[in-house]
Formats: structure tokens, sequence, C-alpha cells
């Protein structure tokens, strides 16, 4: 299952123990940014700031890092993490489409989330169930054999 649709708290301790561990270490940057996501689940600024005088680097630099990988996000994740497969098989079965139209419908872009919080979009490649593509999941759990109309009401039951 893609990391995208896992969820995750903040978890102080964890975070602590990364920044004690590359101390000092500006070229740990992305390594720790990968971490520290991995555990919070995004990179907020005041987070920015703990690695930036962690690995002894400005904030400036850590901000264009995070801002430069689409891969980073800086925005908490939805109540409802909707992952879009748009590996090859879900592509050509019409992946584009749905994706489209969640984008639209919500009104957000795919790597954002909605301002109320409720759903965050995401595109993955590849959940691994490709004989039911076009596949997405939401908070993990898988829908397939979507048509945009289909995976409009998938979404409207996560309420
Ligand atoms: S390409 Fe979508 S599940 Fe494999």
């Amino acid at each position: 299952m893609s990391a995208c649709c896992q969820e995750r708290t903040v978890d102080q301790g964890q975070l602590d123990q990364i920044l004690q561990l590359y101390q000092g270490q500006p070229s740990a940057l992305i390594e720790v940014l990968h971490q520290v996501q991995e555990i919070i689940g995004y990179l907020p600024r005041e987070v920015q700031g703990k690695i930036a005088k962690a690995l002894g680097v400005s904030r400036g630099e850590v901000y264009s890092v995070v801002s430069f990988y689409s891969h980073f996000t800086i925005k908490p994740k939805g109540k409802y993490q909707v992952c879009m497969c748009k590996g090859t098989a879900c592509y050509v079965k019409g992946s584009p489409e749905i994706l489209d139209r969640f984008e639209k419908e919500l009104g957000i872009e795919a790597g954002d989330t909605t301002d109320d919080g409720k759903y965050s979009l995401e595109v993955v490649r590849c959940l691994g169930a490709c004989g039911l593509g076009p596949v997405m999941t939401v908070n993990g759990n898988a829908h397939g054999l979507l048509k945009p109309e289909k995976a409009l009401a998938v979404l409207k039951k996560y309420v």
C-alpha cells in the first residue's frame, strides 16, 4: 500500500531522535525531510525550523528543498486520503479522467488538501491491483473498476 494512504500522528520523541541522529549534518537534509514527513505526514514550518537548526542549515534552504520536491508537503493530510493510481494499467483504463473529475469536484489539484481538511488527493504509480484498474484507495481501502461517476459516488460515501 502506498505510504500516502497511511494514517500518521505526530511523535515528538521520534522527531527528536531523528534530529539528534543527524545533528550538524547539512548533507542529510533530504534524508531527514523524508524521515520526518514519514512520521508526521507533512512538514509544518515550525518543524522545518527545528530541522534547519539541528542540521546547521538556513530555514530558507530547508524551505527551498521542501518546495522543490513535489513529494514533500507543508499541509497536513485530509481526514480522507484519496490516492488515485496513474500507473500504466490504470492510466490506459481512464484514471486521468477520474483524477480530473476529482480535481474539479474538490477544487484542489493532486498533492493538495481541501480547505476544510476533509480530503487530500494524491497520485500514485501502481497500487498492485492492475487487473482492477482504474484503482484508487481512500484511507487505504481499495476501490477498483472505476469510472468517473462511480469514483465520485465512492468519494461521497466518505463524509
Ligand atoms: S497500474 Fe494501477 S494498480 Fe497497477
